[in-house]
């Protein structure tokens, strides 16, 4: 008797957990397809073990909260709440083995990670900052220089909440977005510029988990979303205090979910190593994955996807050129700076990481010293491996289409970047073609 209801139980308990893992696979399916997986919120509705994952974390993560813009909120009592139910509920889950770990991670080291993935365009830079964003508790930014970054490039004004406002030059850019950067990881998002903190970008086909109660705050106070660019000489010149106020309304909202992470991603190809270094200087813990990919599978994509006016040979010339030089200075910047932060730049080509995708994600999360779990595993798998086309043979599509001009003039032009990351030069049209001659030097780096 007792040995047959033990056994029942043990089955049952195999059935909730292996339901548990389906609805977790299911999940990620769905949010694929979405491409944007709101894990957290999906979480809230479901099991208690599910319920209690994020939020064991966000409870071991507590940061100080800013007097100014926060409000006291109901986050203490849910997570009391949650880890109540919590210890009545997962003892033995597989779950909170993890969830403990990152616990322990979190709480070791008392701040939160910070993690900048800087990387370049068709470098797989979204799918890494995809899988950054899996772990839970992950406060994850999408390309949030890329309003200063246009701001820039036109000379135009840009203007804080203080009053104070500056006329913005790709001279200024690297300051203002060092500052913008260090500033965004801090949470000081009262400290960013009001075109930035404006400029909804990435909502409606990414994720943008993090952002979306402030944006949606924002649209509802008013519908100046989208129109920045063109009104940012009025929000320069103060004319746009609705859009101020508006801001100031909603942005504790966004604070809030910035100081409750245990993580704190941004992933950006419009950024320069050199601007890494403010926030450098202010997380002791902070963590940037330097992502490039072969000059001639880059620019072929462009070439391939209509980007840039490439199509115009003097534009694929002077991109090659831009490119090559901005992959160089960000590389010697990356030797300077690791000298300075030892064990905190981790160099990872594209090619290395479709190889072996799945030892790869590990080592990121290895890097960023964040357990890798089956949630991660999954995703990987998923986008990686099990597709018509793995990762592998899409990464090798620029073989197939280049043209020889094309292939010619990366070659002549991306020579140092080619002998600095190991790629090797392929000459001939039948060379690029001919799959089993490699275009570069298997494990060229061990960082
Ligand atoms: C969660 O937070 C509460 C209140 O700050 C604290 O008493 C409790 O020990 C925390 N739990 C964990 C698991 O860190
Ligand atoms: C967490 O840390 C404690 C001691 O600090 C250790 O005993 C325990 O094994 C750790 N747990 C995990 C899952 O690493
Ligand atoms: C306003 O905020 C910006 C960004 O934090 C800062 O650079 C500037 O010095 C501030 N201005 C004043 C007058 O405090
Ligand atoms: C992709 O498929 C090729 C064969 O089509 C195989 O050799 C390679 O190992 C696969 N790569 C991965 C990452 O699964
Ligand atoms: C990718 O798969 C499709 C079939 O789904 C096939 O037609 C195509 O040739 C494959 N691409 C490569 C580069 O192998
Ligand atoms: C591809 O390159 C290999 C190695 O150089 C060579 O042996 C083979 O004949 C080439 N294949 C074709 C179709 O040219």
């Amino acid at each position: 008797m007792e040995y047959t209801r033990t056994k029942n139980c043990v089955s049952k308990k195999k059935i909730i957990f292996t339901s548990i893992l389906t609805l977790f696979a299911f999940i990620i399916m769905v949010s694929q397809y979405n491409s944007a997986p709101r894990y957290l919120s999906s979480f809230n509705s479901m099991s208690t073990i599910t319920q209690n994952l994020p939020q064991l974390l966000l409870n071991s993560t507590k940061t100080k909260r800013r007097q100014s813009l926060t409000q006291p909120t109901d986050v203490a009592m849910n997570s009391k709440y949650f880890h109540e139910r919590h210890n009545n509920a997962v003892k033995q889950s597989h779950f909170l083995k993890i969830s403990r770990m990152q616990e322990n991670i979190s709480s070791n080291h008392g701040s939160p990670r910070i993690v900048l993935i800087l990387a370049y365009m068709h470098t797989g830079s979204s799918y890494t900052g995809q899988l950054l964003e899996l772990h839970p508790g992950t406060f994850y930014s999408y390309e949030p220089l890329r309003t200063l970054q246009h701001m820039a490039k036109n000379s135009l004004y840009i203007k804080y909440l203080n009053g104070t406002s500056i006329r913005m030059s790709e001279k200024l850019y690297n300051h203002v977005g060092g500052e913008t950067v260090k500033n965004m990881f801090s949470c000081n998002y009262d400290n960013v510029d009001v075109s930035t903190l404006a400029k909804k970008y990435g909502t409606e086909y990414l994720n943008m988990r993090d952002f979306k109660a402030y944006y949606q705050c924002l649209k509802l106070r008013r519908s100046v979303l989208g129109k920045t660019y063109r009104t940012s000489m009025k929000v320069a010149l103060g004319i746009n205090r609705p859009l101020n106020d508006a801001i100031e309304t909603c942005l504790p909202k966004l604070i809030k979910n910035c100081q409750n992470s245990n993580m704190r991603a941004m992933k950006m190809i419009r950024m320069h190593m050199a601007m890494a270094e403010p926030a450098l200087r202010t997380f002791p813990n902070m963590r940037i994955i330097h992502l490039l990919r072969d000059p001639r599978a880059m620019l072929d994509s462009n070439v391939r996807k209509h980007e840039l006016k490439v199509y115009k040979f003097s534009e694929f010339k002077k991109r090659t050129v831009n490119m090559c030089k901005k992959m160089l200075s960000n590389f010697q910047e990356a030797q300077r700076l690791k000298a300075l932060y030892p064990g905190q730049i981790f160099t990872l080509r594209y090619e290395d990481m479709v190889r072996e995708p799945i030892q790869i994600a590990k080592s990121i999360y290895d890097f960023i010293q964040v357990p890798f779990s089956s949630l991660q595993e999954e995703f990987v798998r998923k986008r990686s491996i099990d597709r018509t086309n793995n990762s592998t043979v899409r990464a090798n599509k620029w073989r197939h289409h280049i043209s020889y001009v094309h292939l010619h003039t990366v070659e002549k032009h991306c020579h140092r970047v080619f002998d600095m990351f190991g790629y090797l030069r392929l000459g001939s049209l039948p060379n690029v073609r001919n799959l089993t001659i490699s275009d570069n030097i298997l494990n060229f780096f061990s960082n």
